[in-house]
């Protein structure tokens, strides 16, 4: 069965705790929490004090995707968030390996992101440091977008990047995705998907959480 990590990106702000408590009595696997600075990414999203209210209210465990330039000066507070997994763009650090240490030495799970015009040969030689890679399918900054079907050539390519390296990362994939797009990615062999707007337009969120478990 596929992991599902809904995107709080699309919940309502105005009563979060609501959609916690519906998160939480679902079937995820992980919460993923998007924040974005207004300078990696075209838009501004929420911070660490947001984190730490939902993380107050949830025993999902928190896989926070940082879309912020030089994401090394939040390792301690991310941590501090009781974040699993740190998520880093490749393309936002100078000294990629360094941050990934330091996120692992902070205790947490180090996953690095690639934006849809990132090669996934740039992670040939970080591959069997890490613990996900998580693939953009959408150009990061909002919800809501379409998927980009190159995504699932990347999926096919980093699988292998992954066999070959002997690495235990796992794959997941953000952006776009529905019951459509989620099955062509289990069928590739993706890990863990993410879902915004799919799951919180959605009639029964949590049923929805469910179904893309099954895709
Ligand atoms: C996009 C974010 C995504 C976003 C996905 O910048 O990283 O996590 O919430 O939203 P949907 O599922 O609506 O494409
Ligand atoms: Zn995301």
């Amino acid at each position: 069965m596929i992991q599902v990590a809904p995107s709080v990106l699309s919940a309502d702000f105005g009563n979060l705790a609501k959609d916690i408590e519906m998160l939480n009595g679902s079937e995820a696997d992980l919460i993923h929490i998007d924040v974005m600075d207004g300078v990696f990414v075209p838009n501004i999203s929420f911070g660490f004090p947001v984190i730490k209210s939902i993380a107050k209210v949830t025993q999902k465990p928190l896989d926070v995707h940082l879309m912020i330039v030089d994401p090394q000066r939040y390792v301690s507070q991310v941590r501090d968030c009781g974040a699993l997994i740190m998520n880093v763009h490749a393309e936002a650090c100078t000294h990629l390996h360094r941050v990934v240490q330091q996120i692992k030495a902070a205790g947490m799970k180090a996953a690095v992101t690639l934006n849809p015009a990132t090669p996934v040969i740039m992670l040939e030689d970080i591959i069997t440091d890490l613990d996900m890679v998580l693939l953009m399918s959408v150009n990061p900054g909002f919800g809501g977008q379409s998927f980009i079907p190159g995504t699932l050539k990347k999926l096919r390519q980093t699988k292998k990047l992954i066999e070959a390296s002997g690495s235990n990362a796992t794959i997941e994939i953000d952006g776009g995705v529905n019951l459509e797009t989620g099955a062509r990615l289990a069928a590739a062999g993706a890990d863990i998907l993410v879902a915004g707007s799919f799951v919180f337009s959605s009639a029964d969120p949590a049923k929805t959480i469910a179904e893309l478990r099954r895709v």
